[in-house]
């Protein structure tokens, strides 16, 4: 076993607080929805039974309409802001009260895929193939009300890639709360230029306060909303973890949740394909208050790759990407390196996050793109084996963020990059 496998499991082992994993100690010390379903990733591939406690544990935080929230608080902490006394919604254990990317379905799929000990993956998807229909029934009731095949997120951080230049417009229409409302903790944790600014923190807890002011309804929170984005990214993974829900469905559900989650994967490719811009050579998100797609082209706009629907754009992608690495030494930058807005160090406006790379490079493999996918491996490989640290510097790999990074140690298991760094030092 290399150092770097051994290092990654450390890095898991570390950050587990009994069935589930915090992304970092101290910044953040709870358990994340999307980064749990990573870290199931990184588990399964040494610790099968752990990795499905982490799905399981997730689960303890979804509300009885079947959205799973993107923090479960499973314990206090004094180190991180917003808690939640910020949040006040009613569930025990407490939680957020929004959502983050559905990635659930596919890391579930992946680890039945990767399990050595069937039986265990079984039982535990038995439990766990409602809960996650569950969940993508209230994307469609919550989310796409109108039924137009494209779900809506009502927060930025419901997004993961929380500031984003994609959201500063639709953001810009959110009345800002008072200072003082604001406790910062990150700051105390990572250096203020790789984290969101201050406008950026008053805006989205102004949010905060206006859903928890509605009791969490999401019908009243998307009718009164002043951010409401079709977020290219979420939906693009929302349709992957739909095809692997279905794949699910046909083992542990019913032939009409199979036909209806079909159904919905048609109609959802269609929704997206809608969303791509030719002149930007990218897909992008819908503003759903404005009407208007948003000129901002990010990594978000690669992952149709991952959800299987680009195949038709691979040309015009690889081409994309091919721009981007004239101005960028590594892959896959978050923001296009020459938009105005690009920061290389700050947090989504630039930076590389090594589970994007993971879905971006596995999407353009099963498209038949190798040789990108390679690149993007390799450069993968290169930074992490610099370190698990929370995002990386696309002009030099600097690791950037928190350090000893559960998603970041769990890729690097789940894709083999000790040995891609291997073969790259040989
Ligand atoms: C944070 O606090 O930075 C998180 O990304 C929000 O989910």
């Amino acid at each position: 076993m290399t150092d770097l496998v051994e290092a990654a499991r450390a890095v898991l082992r570390d950050n587990d607080r009994g069935g589930y994993t915090v992304p970092t100690s101290g910044l953040y010390p709870y358990q994340w929805n999307w980064d749990a379903a990573f870290c199931a990733l990184g588990w399964i591939t040494f610790d099968e039974p752990r990795a499905w406690r982490e799905l399981t544990r997730l689960m303890e935080g979804q509300w009885a309409d079947g959205m799973v929230p993107h923090i479960v608080f499973h314990v206090a902490s004094d180190t991180y802001f917003p808690g939640p006394d910020v949040w006040r919604t009613p569930h025990v254990p407490a939680t957020s009260g929004i959502t983050q990317p559905a990635v659930l379905a596919s890391a579930a799929r992946l680890c039945l895929e990767r399990a050595r000990n069937k039986g265990l993956a079984e039982d535990s998807l038995a439990t766990l193939y409602p809960r996650m229909l569950a969940w993508h029934r209230w994307w469609v009731s919550a989310r796409d009300p109108e039924r137009s095949g494209l779900v809506g997120m009502l927060h930025p951080w419901e997004s993961g890639m929380d500031n984003s230049p994609a959201w500063d417009e639709p953001l810009a229409r959110v009345s800002p709360t008072p200072t003082s409302a604001i406790r910062r903790r990150d700051l105390g944790h990572v250096d203020a230029a790789m984290r969101p600014s201050e406008d950026f923190y008053k805006r989205v807890i102004a949010l905060v306060d206006l859903y928890a002011s509605l009791d969490w309804q999401p019908s009243r929170m998307w009718a009164q909303t002043p951010f409401r984005v079709a977020d290219i990214g979420l939906n693009a993974i929302l349709h992957r973890a739909n095809r692997d829900l279905l794949a699910l469905a046909r083992r542990f559900g019913t032939p009409a949740e199979q036909a209806e989650i079909a159904a919905r994967l048609d109609f959802t490719a269609a929704a997206i394909d809608r969303l791509w811009n030719a002149g930007a050579g990218i897909y992008q998100s819908r503003d759903l208050i404005a009407g208007t797609l948003i000129d901002a082209r990010t990594s978000a706009g690669l992952l149709p790759l991952w959800a299987g629907i680009a195949n038709d754009r691979l040309a015009a992608l690889g081409a994309t990407l091919r721009r981007w690495s004239e101005r960028a030494r590594f892959l896959v930058p978050s923001t296009a390196p020459d938009d105005t807005r690009f920061e290389p160090r700050r947090y989504w406006r630039g930076p590389i996050w090594g589970m994007m790379n993971m879905m971006i490079g596995e999407g353009l493999a099963e498209a038949g793109e190798h040789a990108l996918a390679r690149r993007i491996k390799r450069d993968t490989a290169a930074m992490v084996s610099q370190g698990f640290r929370e995002y990386f510097d696309p002009l030099t790999g600097e690791g950037l963020g928190g350090g000893h990074f559960s998603w970041t140690a769990a890729i690097a298991l789940y894709w083999n990059l000790p040995d891609e760094a291997r073969v790259d030092a040989d």
